[in-house]
């Protein structure tokens, strides 16, 4: 496998030599009694970078959203997100599953959100008759619209809308370092818009697990007992912390590597008409295939033969990610091959 060029998702990333040294070496204890020093170590320091009281090791990003969800949004009552967001794609109904919320989306747009037309969205109390509407969850950088960055101004819109109606505002943040690269936006002006935080270290990072809720003291601790319900609770897992806490001190500024490989990917591509370079600013190529002559199954297996893994998300949707793992010599090779392809 390890002449594959796989573009499929920034999460196929093997741990670092470095980084196994650093879980090898972890201090570790009872997680469940609090008693993990590398694991609370870790959450001391993820709330400390987005300036919020206190934060929660969990084992999946899915799991990060979902505690977050439950905790701002009671059984019967409403979440507002895009249509398009991961926690009502790609979560398995398990906001309606595990947390008996009702979720309503706006149409999928990516970053270009209407912070009126969310305002427009949400339903006041309304007794019996209506279902209320609790908290509002957008995802930085957005997934399906192709690693989008949300502008600050757009959250800071909804941040208003949220507080002139007494809501909560949920991020899932699974790359918000991305975005924080991108854009420039200190994580810590992110972390202090948001109620709730879902942050992931095993994309972009480069950990093999890991994601944390970040919020108040308070939150967190009812997150604990959510957590432990879902089956979360987790024991000696400094091990997995340690790759996280190395995965921040070491990968976090290298991020805007994959950023600049990403763009040079859609550079490539650009002439095709399946992506606007000038639209990529992470480390995700979404390829719209309509108007192409090759739909994504067809570009998937024609790649994969030649060495080279991508990802459909749809008949006509393909997805390129960079990520640790892929070098520019790796890069350039996946040009080769999509434009030969493309070429026909
Ligand atoms: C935007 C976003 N949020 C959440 C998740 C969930 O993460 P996990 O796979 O760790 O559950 C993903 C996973 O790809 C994601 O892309």
């Amino acid at each position: 496998m390890t002449d594959l060029v796989d573009l499929r998702s920034d999460t196929v990333t093997r741990p670092t030599r470095e980084m196994r040294a650093a879980m090898a070496a972890a201090e570790v204890g009872d997680d469940v009694y609090g008693e993990d020093p590398t694991v609370n170590a870790l959450e001391e320091r993820v709330a400390a970078l987005f300036g919020h009281e206190a934060a929660l090791f969990t084992p999946t990003g899915s799991m990060a959203n979902q505690i977050a969800l439950q905790l701002l949004v009671p059984p019967g009552e409403e979440l507002l997100c895009d249509a398009d967001a991961h926690i009502v794609t790609y979560e398995v109904g398990a906001a309606a599953a595990f947390g008996g919320i009702s979720t309503r989306t706006w149409p999928a747009v990516g970053a270009d959100i209407d912070v009126d037309a969310v305002a427009a969205m949400v339903r006041p109390e309304a007794g019996y008759h209506a279902v209320p509407t609790r908290a509002i969850a957008v995802e930085q950088t957005h997934n399906r619209a192709g690693g989008a960055v949300l502008p600050l101004p757009t959250l800071r819109g909804l941040r208003r809308v949220a507080d002139a109606h007494g809501l909560a505002l949920h991020c899932d943040g699974a790359r918000i370092w991305n975005a924080h690269h991108a854009d420039g936006v200190p994580l810590e002006t992110y972390g202090r818009l948001f109620d709730t935080l879902s942050v992931c270290l095993s994309k972009g990072l480069g950990a093999p697990i890991g994601s944390l809720v970040v919020s108040s003291a308070e939150r967190i601790a009812r997150a604990r007992v959510v957590r432990k319900r879902l089956g979360g609770g987790m024991r000696q897992v400094g091990v997995l912390a340690a790759a996280g806490d190395h995965a921040l001190t070491h990968h976090l500024g290298r991020l805007p590597d994959d950023h600049a490989r990403a763009r040079r990917l859609a550079e490539a591509l650009t002439p095709f008409g399946i992506v606007d370079a000038a639209r990529v600013r992470t480390n995700i190529v979404a390829l719209d295939l309509t108007k192409s002559t090759v739909d994504a199954p067809g570009l998937v297996a024609a790649a994969r033969e030649r060495g080279v893994l991508i990802g459909a998300l749809g008949p006509r949707f393909a997805r390129l990610l960079t990520h640790l793992d892929v070098d520019d010599a790796g890069i350039d090779r996946a040009i080769d091959v999509l434009t030969a392809i493309l070429r026909g």
